[in-house]
C-alpha cells in the first residue's frame, strides 16, 4: 500500500443489479474509504413524495432532494423494486439531478478520499476520480441475480417480470437527456457476466492498485 492515497476517489457506475453496489461496498472496506450508494438519494427523494402523497413531478421532486437528510434514510424502506422505478423516474428530472450534485461533491472531497456508486459518478459528479469503473453484465445475468436475491421473500415477482423491470430501468436510465447512464470514456469496463463477486473483487481492487502505484 503506497504511504500518500489522499484522496483516492472511486466512482463505480453501472445498471441496475449489475454487481456495483457490492463491489464499492467491499473496495471501501479494502481502501478504508467511507462510501455514498447515490442510487439512495433518489431513491429518498421518490419515498419523500410518494409517502406525503404526491406526484413525481420534476418541482415537487426538486424540493424533495434539496430537503433531503441523509442520515435518517431508512434504507430498508428505500430497498426494492417498486421504489428503484420511482427513482429512475424523478432521476430523470434535471432539477433534482442539480439539488443533488453538491452533497455527493462534498462527500466525494473528503481529505482521505472516498468511494462513490451510481450512474453518473464518473462522468458528472467526479470526472476527476482517481479510478473510473463501469460494472456491467448481460440483462438475463442482473436480472437471475436480482431474482435469486428476491426469491427469499413473501410475493417475490417471477423471472421474467424482473428482467421486464430491469430492461425499462436501462432503457429510461440510458435514455434520459441529462447526466444518462453511459461509461466514461476513462473508466475500466467491468463485465461481471462471468464473475463471481470474489472475482470481481479481486480485479477492481488490482485495478485501483495499479492506478495508485502508477501515480
Ligand atoms: O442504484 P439504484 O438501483 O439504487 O438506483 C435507483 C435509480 O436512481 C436508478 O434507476 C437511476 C437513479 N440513479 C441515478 O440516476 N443516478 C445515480 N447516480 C444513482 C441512481
Amino acid at each position: 500500500m503506497p504511504a500518500d492515497r489522499r484522496g483516492l476517489v472511486l466512482a463505480i457506475d453501472g445498471p441496475a443489479a449489475s454487481g456495483k453496489g457490492t463491489l464499492a461496498r467491499r473496495l471501501a472496506a479494502h481502501f478504508g474509504l467511507p462510501h455514498l450508494d447515490t442510487g439512495l438519494l433518489y431513491r429518498a427523494t421518490a419515498r419523500a413524495l410518494l409517502d406525503a402523497g404526491q406526484p413525481l413531478d420534476n418541482a415537487r421532486a426538486a424540493a424533495a432532494a434539496a430537503a433531503l437528510d441523509p442520515a435518517r434514510f431508512d434504507e430498508e424502506r428505500l430497498r426494492g423494486a417498486e421504489m428503484g422505478e420511482a427513482a429512475s423516474v424523478v432521476a430523470a428530472f434535471p432539477h433534482v439531478r442539480q439539488a443533488l450534485v453538491a452533497m455527493q461533491r462534498r462527500f466525494a472531497s473528503q481529505p482521505g478520499g472516498a468511494v462513490l456508486d451510481g450512474r453518473d459518478i464518473g462522468t458528472v459528479i467526479c470526472p476527476d476520480a482517481t479510478v473510473k469503473l463501469f460494472v456491467t453484465a448481460a440483462p438475463e445475468i442482473r436480472a437471475t441475480r436480482r431474482h435469486r436475491e428476491l426469491a427469499q421473500k413473501p410475493g417475490a415477482p417471477d423471472l421474467g417480470m424482473v428482467l421486464a423491470d430491469i430492461r425499462r430501468r436501462d432503457a429510461r436510465d440510458s435514455g434520459r437527456a441529462d447526466a444518462p447512464l453511459v461509461a466514461a470514456p476513462d473508466a475500466f469496463i467491468l463485465d461481471t457476466s462471468s464473475l463471481g463477486i470474489e472475482e470481481a473483487f479481486a480485479h477492481a481492487a488490482r485495478l485501483v492498485m495499479d492506478r495508485i502505484t502508477t501515480a
